[in-house]
């Protein structure tokens, strides 16, 4: 838009065009531009655009029932969508906390954690452990509880310097005579060394994703590593809570992505995928023994935002669940995904700038070097995220480039996460299009 635009932009300096309009894997500008939608945004659009499930559940809800603040009342949707989400969760008892957004739900299981350690009479458990490059989300909460640099130094002081451990980050730190899974174990104990190094008893909380998303470029754990975190946990008596919000609905083709992993988190949180961007929904589910705590000792937990438990948000996330179940759609995630990983490789893996292509589910990147022995990453200077990103639209692709994977700003790659509903022809569709935007950026 033109600059006399009234809107405070996200990129101050920067214009953008307008979506007009949108419909299944694609995207229209106010020219008529079809933009091909190859990371729903940042992991969002699971069922692509205009649905017409969710489209009619959403017109029926706003007609039914459009509001009623839940201090007052709860709602079907609201109803209906926690039982869901709890049916797929292993244990049984799960409660789920709906708010509007990622960071709000990752907030949710901050306020939750502290909350639960008062209620058991251990106030001294406060420290939030995470591990560097990690985003999880952009409130002074959540984006302390954050490794990454960039998004954190611009904050200055203001932020809790809270604890963190390196991700378990396979490419990078597996050493050359390591198997996996003594990559993993080795990985996870950093975190057994950390409790011990601040004393468990100050401990509140460890938070990471199963599937590492845009910090690292969809960076999935080595084999082992989940559940040996969570024997550490439970061994200093530390909560563990898993960060779904971009991996989880499916996205890594199970429902939850620690299913993957085999070990039960305390609190999982959700966002993005789980309404689809239909509306802005989030959930933070908490186990039975989390809950019960605050039910036994009468302490309650005391938080809420207005929009908690949004009937409509909540009728778009209900209808886009039930349509991944019923259209059977995480077969798709893991066939379209084994695909992807596939063409990818094909296409760009002996390219002299990709590093690693990897993945899981419909859930994939390209982190790119500039010496491949070596793994050194691309100088700041050459700003490859940006221009990837610039090139993608310029070519009417959607995707997200990322950076700092390596150390701080250091380090680039491209995230996919296309909708669900994607075929092999999008998948194809994809790999011209990069074709296009790798001669621009990298000269080929
Ligand atoms: C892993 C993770 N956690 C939390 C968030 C914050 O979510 P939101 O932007 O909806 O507040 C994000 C957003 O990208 C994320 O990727």
């Amino acid at each position: 838009m033109s600059d006399q635009s009234s809107v405070f932009y996200r990129g101050v300096t920067q214009t953008y065009p307008t979506a007009k309009k949108s419909d299944g894997m694609y995207i229209f500008d106010h020219t008529g531009k079809q933009y091909l939608d190859m990371s729903g945004g940042a992991a969002v659009s699971c069922l692509g655009h205009g649905h017409p499930r969710v489209v009619q559940a959403l017109c029926d809800q706003i007609k039914t029932m459009s509001f009623a603040h839940t201090a007052f009342f709860s709602n079907e949707p609201q109803e209906k969508l926690a039982d869901l989400l709890a049916s797929k969760f292993a244990e049984p008892g799960a409660k789920v906390y709906f708010t509007s957004g990622g960071s709000e739900a990752n907030e949710t299981a901050l306020k939750l954690v502290w909350q639960y350690w008062r209620a058991k009479g251990q106030p001294g458990r406060k420290k939030i452990i995470s591990r560097t490059h990690s985003y999880h989300g952009n409130t002074l909460g959540t984006l302390s509880a954050s490794g990454n640099l960039p998004r954190r130094r611009v904050m200055g002081d203001v932020l809790i310097d809270w604890p963190r451990i390196d991700p378990c980050y396979a490419y990078r730190y597996q050493q050359d005579n390591e198997s996996d899974a003594d990559y993993g174990v080795r990985a996870a104990n950093a975190l057994d060394a950390k409790i011990r190094e601040e004393g468990a008893d100050t401990i509140a909380a460890f938070i990471a994703e199963p599937v590492v998303g845009a910090s690292l470029g969809v960076v999935p754990a080595a084999p082992g590593y989940f559940k040996r975190i969570r024997e550490i946990c439970d061994a200093h008596g530390v909560l563990l809570i898993a960060d779904e919000i971009m991996c989880g609905t499916g996205r890594t083709g199970t429902f939850f992505a620690h299913e993957h992993e085999g070990f039960l988190p305390d609190i999982v949180t959700l966002a993005k995928g789980i309404a689809g961007g239909y509306q802005p929904l989030a959930a933070t589910l908490a186990r039975r023994h989390v809950h019960e705590t605050f039910v036994q000792t009468g302490a309650g937990f005391s938080h809420g935002h207005t929009y908690v438990g949004h009937a409509s948000a909540c009728a778009a996330g209900l209808a886009v669940v039930q349509t991944i179940d019923d259209e059977n759609l995480l077969q798709n995630v893991n066939s379209v995904g084994a695909y992807m990983q596939t063409a990818l490789e094909e296409a760009f893996a002996d390219r002299p700038y990709v590093g690693d292509i990897r993945g899981r589910g419909l859930f994939r990147a390209i982190e790119f070097v500039a010496d491949r022995q070596s793994k050194k990453p691309f100088a700041d200077e050459l700003k490859i995220t940006g221009r990837l990103k610039q090139a993608s639209m310029k070519h009417g692709l959607i995707c997200y480039p990322g950076g700092g994977s390596m150390q701080d700003t250091l380090g680039s790659h491209i995230l996919f996460a296309p909708p669900f509903i994607a075929k092999t022809a999008h998948i194809d569709q994809l790999i011209g299009k990069l074709s296009l935007v790798f001669e621009d950026v990298f000269d080929d």
